[in-house]
């Protein structure tokens, strides 16, 4: 079993996360306290040994490393001859909305959505058209169906951006409810980019589904963006890889990578990553068996102490979405408020759009202590926020 219970000091290493004062307690930006799998150190240090770091390719080896992982763990084998490598998953998306869609287009998204995916769309020209995500009582996010196919019908909407599994309210997708919106996309000429960066991080049990592997109709229509960056916490390696089935669509998407300049490895990328898709297996596993009692205390908790605050936990992802809306300050606010009160640096539900002004986004990928210091202050915050 992997130990990840060890507090490793972050501040002044130039992360972007830890960059706080001295009495914060940064819980907010997906990036774990966690080191990285070994496997990956080694990779990364054998490289560095030829002291020469000239332009590279990427080898075959690289393709074969990605496709044995996700025939591995999420039961699709990918062809290898459908896989670009890219220099990141938000490049990726900004540089296919540029090709694949035309100024003034509409891109869907599904708000409360990871807050980059506005900037991909318009800092490029485009609209955003969200078909918000509908909170039930239960807890649960579904999708309004008949909003979607409304917005999917209009003539400007050519491209929809999916969150496969969904950040920040940790859905995974059934795959009943991918065909329907791969269905749908197709039969209204809609292209569907499927950011699968968080697909590895789900609880023990439950698996997500790539969208692609649901049917035909899917893999024919869509691109899917995948990376080891958040499932190893290895952001700065800059390496993801953009797996298109539909030759036709392959080969626009490849022109934009290329133009963009996205499309070449910096010299650690390819061995880390082949690395973590040939060794990485246990690792994960450890991993989403503690991120998984991480979430399991924070319900608790919260549960027991802050009756105020609700856990609206989906079971992707180590980030867990909290639904302040009964403290009475909107989280925006809020989010500044606990922060100067104790210290602890959540993310504001605001920039994820949707009805997210009234949640805070908590990361969860960190050693129990720690989590435990989080929640005291998060606690404290509340209280204080409360009582004025
Ligand atoms: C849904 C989603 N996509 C993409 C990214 C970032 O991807 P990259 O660092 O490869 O650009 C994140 C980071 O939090 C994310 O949550």
């Amino acid at each position: 079993m992997t130990d990840f219970s060890e507090l490793i000091d972050r501040r002044h290493t130039n992360s972007v996360k830890w960059d706080v004062k001295d009495n914060e307690l940064p819980m907010w930006v997906a990036d774990m306290d966690f080191r990285t799998l070994p496997a990956i150190v080694e990779a990364i240090q054998e490289r560095s040994k030829s002291g020469i770091f000239g332009y590279e390719e990427v080898p075959q080896a690289y393709f074969d490393a990605v496709q044995s992982w996700y025939e591995k763990e999420h039961n699709w084998r990918p062809e290898t001859a459908w896989m670009i490598f890219a220099t990141g998953v938000v490049p990726t998306i900004s540089s296919a909305v540029r090709r694949l869609t035309n100024v003034g287009d509409n891109v869907l998204i599904q708000a409360p959505v990871y807050n980059i995916f506005y900037n991909s769309i318009l800092n490029n020209g485009r609209h955003v058209l969200s078909s918000d995500l509908v909170l039930d009582n239960q807890g649960r996010y579904h999708i309004d169906w008949d909003d979607l196919e409304s917005k999917m019908a209009e003539p400007l909407t050519t491209m929809m951006i999916l969150c496969n599994p969904h950040n920040p309210v940790g859905m995974i997708w059934p795959v009943e409810t991918l065909a329907r919106i791969g269905e749908l996309a197709a039969k209204h000429h809609v292209v569907v980019l499927s950011d699968e960066i968080h697909g590895d991080i789900t609880a023990p049990d439950k698996g997500y589904t790539p969208f692609a592997s649901v049917n035909r109709i899917n893999e024919q229509n869509s691109v899917t963006a995948v990376s080891p960056s958040k499932t190893f916490n290895v952001a700065a390696l800059h390496a993801a890889t953009v797996i298109v089935p539909s030759e036709a669509l392959r080969a626009i998407v490849n022109r934009g990578l290329n133009t963009d300049e996205l499309a070449e490895p910096n010299s650690f990328a390819i061995p880390a990553t082949i690395a973590a898709y040939t060794s990485g297996h246990q690792w994960v596993h450890d991993l989403r068996a503690y991120i998984e009692k991480n979430k399991q205390t924070v319900a608790k908790f919260v549960a027991e102490n802050i009756p105020s605050v609700k856990v609206i936990s989906g079971d992707a992802t180590y980030l867990v979405w909290l639904d302040t809306s009964k403290v009475g300050m909107p989280s925006d606010k809020l989010e500044q408020f606990i922060r100067q009160e104790t210290g602890l640096y959540l993310s504001d539900g605001t920039v994820y759009g949707g009805d997210g002004q009234q949640f805070l986004r908590m990361n969860v990928a960190c050693p129990e202590e720690r989590l435990m210091d989080g929640l005291n202050r998060l606690k404290k915050g509340i209280a204080a926020a409360k009582s004025l």
